[in-house]
């Protein structure tokens, strides 16, 4: 295993399906830092699933609990935080991750995004629509948003590990 990270918080951004919550963990266990999923965060907080909080109180509402919990979760120690793939896209939530933390951006070809959640989806945004399309159009949207993070690591096919040694070389 490696030396235990002690640099500012290291957050991963990137689309639905990159895998910044698989990644995240293992990151996490290598780094032996602790691992929050600010989709979880923002769960929890609520008392709601996210497709609950789009459904009642409608996207905008979760972007500010979204940048809310983000904000919180910068409080200085070290971590991994794996984001929601929108968060880097607020401009408020992308200033605050830029200025407090070190953003690492997952990315990989919107066909194997869509593939990846193809396999079980409940998320909002991609309900009832043609995954290919919405992850097509959301790159080409968020992609020069994403770009502003300092590291770019591509997502490896096949296992998650590949691309966590990219990680941890690329921050090495
Ligand atoms: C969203 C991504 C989701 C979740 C919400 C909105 C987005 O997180 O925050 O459904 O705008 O891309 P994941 O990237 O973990 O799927």
């Amino acid at each position: 295993s490696q030396t235990p990270w002690t640099g500012r918080p290291l957050v991963l951004v990137g689309l639905m399906g990159v895998g910044k919550s698989t990644v995240g963990r293992r990151l996490a266990t290598r780094l032996d830092l602790p691992f929050v999923d600010a989709d979880h965060e923002i769960e929890s907080a609520a008392g709601l699933s996210i497709t609950e909080i789009f459904d009642r109180f409608g996207e905008p509402y979760f972007r500010d609990g979204e940048r809310r919990v983000i904000g919180r979760l910068m409080d200085g120690t070290p971590k991994v935080i794996a984001t929601g793939g929108g968060a880097f896209v607020n401009d408020e939530t992308r200033a605050l991750i830029l200025d407090q933390s070190t953003a690492i951006w997952l990315h990989a070809h919107p066909e194997i995004l869509a593939e990846r959640v193809r396999r079980r989806d409940t998320r909002p945004l991609l309900r009832g629509k043609d995954a290919r399309q919405v992850l097509t159009d959301l790159a080409a949207k968020r992609d020069p948003l994403y770009a502003m993070a300092p590291i770019h690591v591509a997502s490896q096919r096949g296992p998650h590990e590949a691309t966590v040694n990219a990680i941890l070389k690329a921050i090495g």
